[in-house]
């Protein structure tokens, strides 16, 4: 693993610094607190190739390694991270696994529009009663003809009411357990797909969460994503690269934290003098630099693992517990050092520390990414 970027990388990072600066960071307060879904913002993250960053270029994508996309989360969260969570669903979670898993036709439908950005995606895995027990879902996809009935809901869908394509996890033979799941690609204008609730959030506000129902939603089967019954394994696989996406998302919160902080501890004086020159600020300063760098470098060593084709479940269960942990941590200290101010919506820190809370629960929560750790050291379940 070589720690110098390349010049590819560093030219990803100038680009979305400059996005970010000119087009993100003056907005992202404002939007965040009046709940609103950045279309524009999402549009120019394709117009620019994030929204299939690592995709290869034939299909719709821009080929990027999948460190530059590391890095371009980064940036992009430590802006807004609503706005780091509808990309990396779109990449990792969506446009992954279609090209990974998809055949010709799917990826020239669905992923070269998904890639380009001219469509959005979402993952719709999640059920009221199977949240962290993932393989107990109980939508059904019901073999008729040509088509595949789907009945039941999914819950916290993230980009589920934007979204024009659903990657769909349903059941196909019951009888099978979670042997018995298979993915399908299920445009959302079918009839019988349903938004039926958008949720209230602590955080990300600008990001959209919802319910959604199938009601005798026809799909064909030629958008059956894989093979039948292999839909769980596809899902366990997207998530580990989806893991890397979200600790990417964490710890571009907590670089946000961090240089918040820094710079009041500067110009905030009291007791005569800058608060930096207190011991008690420097110290949980100087712990929340270790702390992201050593998420950060969990996190690329993850990156560069899957980029290489290598085994990387354990690490990007590793980085993803790390780096949201880690997060909620620095943002806390954040907000303790702004003081009073940090409680005020006219401050960021408060936006970072409800941003922060989501990360160390979506895409499996810290004791579900335990769960891998342990398993994977133990060879047991
Ligand atoms: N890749 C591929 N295959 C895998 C795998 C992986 N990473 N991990 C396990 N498998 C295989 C296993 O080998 C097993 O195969 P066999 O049946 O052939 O032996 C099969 O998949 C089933 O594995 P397990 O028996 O280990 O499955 P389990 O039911 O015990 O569950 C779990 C494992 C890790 C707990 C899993 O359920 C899990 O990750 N849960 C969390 C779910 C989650 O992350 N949800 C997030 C929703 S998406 C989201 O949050 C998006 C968003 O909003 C931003």
């Amino acid at each position: 693993m070589n720690f110098h970027p390349t010049e590819e990388q560093d030219m990803v990072v100038r680009m979305v610094r400059t996005f970010v600066e000119k087009e993100v960071t003056p907005v992202a307060s404002a939007l965040d607190h009046a709940c609103t879904f950045p279309e524009a913002l999402v549009k120019q993250l394709g117009e620019m190739g994030l929204m299939g960053a690592f995709i290869p270029s034939e299909f719709g994508g821009s080929g990027m390694d999948l460190l530059s996309y590391v890095f371009a989360m980064e940036e992009i969260s430590k802006a807004w991270a609503s706005l780091g969570v509808i990309m990396t669903v779109n990449n990792s979670l969506v446009c992954d696994p279609i090209h990974r898993f998809g055949n010709a036709d799917q990826k020239e439908r669905f992923l070269k529009p998904l890639a380009q950005g001219n469509k959005l995606g979402c993952y719709a895995l999640t059920e009221a009663g199977a949240g962290s027990d993932a393989g107990a879902i109980a939508t059904q996809a019901i073999s008729d003809g040509d088509d595949y009935i789907l009945k039941g809901s999914k819950r916290f869908i993230t980009n589920g009411k934007h979204a024009d394509i659903a990657l769909v996890y349903a059941v196909t033979d019951a009888a099978l357990g979670k042997k018995g799941i298979s993915a399908f690609i299920v445009e959302t204008s079918r009839p019988g797909f349903i938004v039926s609730k958008t949720e209230e959030k602590m955080g990300l506000h600008g990001s959209d969460t919802a319910e959604l129902v199938f009601q005798d939603c026809r799909v064909p089967k030629e958008n059956l994503l894989g093979t039948k019954n292999a839909g769980f394994k596809i899902a366990l696989a997207t998530l580990d690269g989806g893991r890397i996406g979200i600790a990417a998302q964490a710890l571009g919160i907590a670089q946000a934290c961090l240089e918040t902080a820094v710079a009041y501890a500067k110009e905030r004086e009291q007791f005569g003098k800058a608060i930096a020159e207190f011991q008690m600020i420097r110290w949980m300063i100087a712990d929340m630099q270790v702390e992201i760098d050593a998420a950060r470098l969990l996190i690329h060593r993850a990156a560069w693992l899957r980029q290489t084709g290598k085994p990387m479940t354990l690490q990007a269960a590793q980085a993803k517990l790390y780096a949201s942990e880690m997060a909620n941590r620095v943002a806390y200290k954040a907000v303790q050092i702004f003081g009073g101010y940090g409680y005020m919506k006219e401050f960021p820190v408060e936006r970072f520390y409800r941003d922060a809370r989501i990360t160390t629960l979506y895409e499996g929560t810290s004791e579900i990414q335990r769960i891998v750790i342990a398993r994977s050291l133990l060879q047991t379940n």
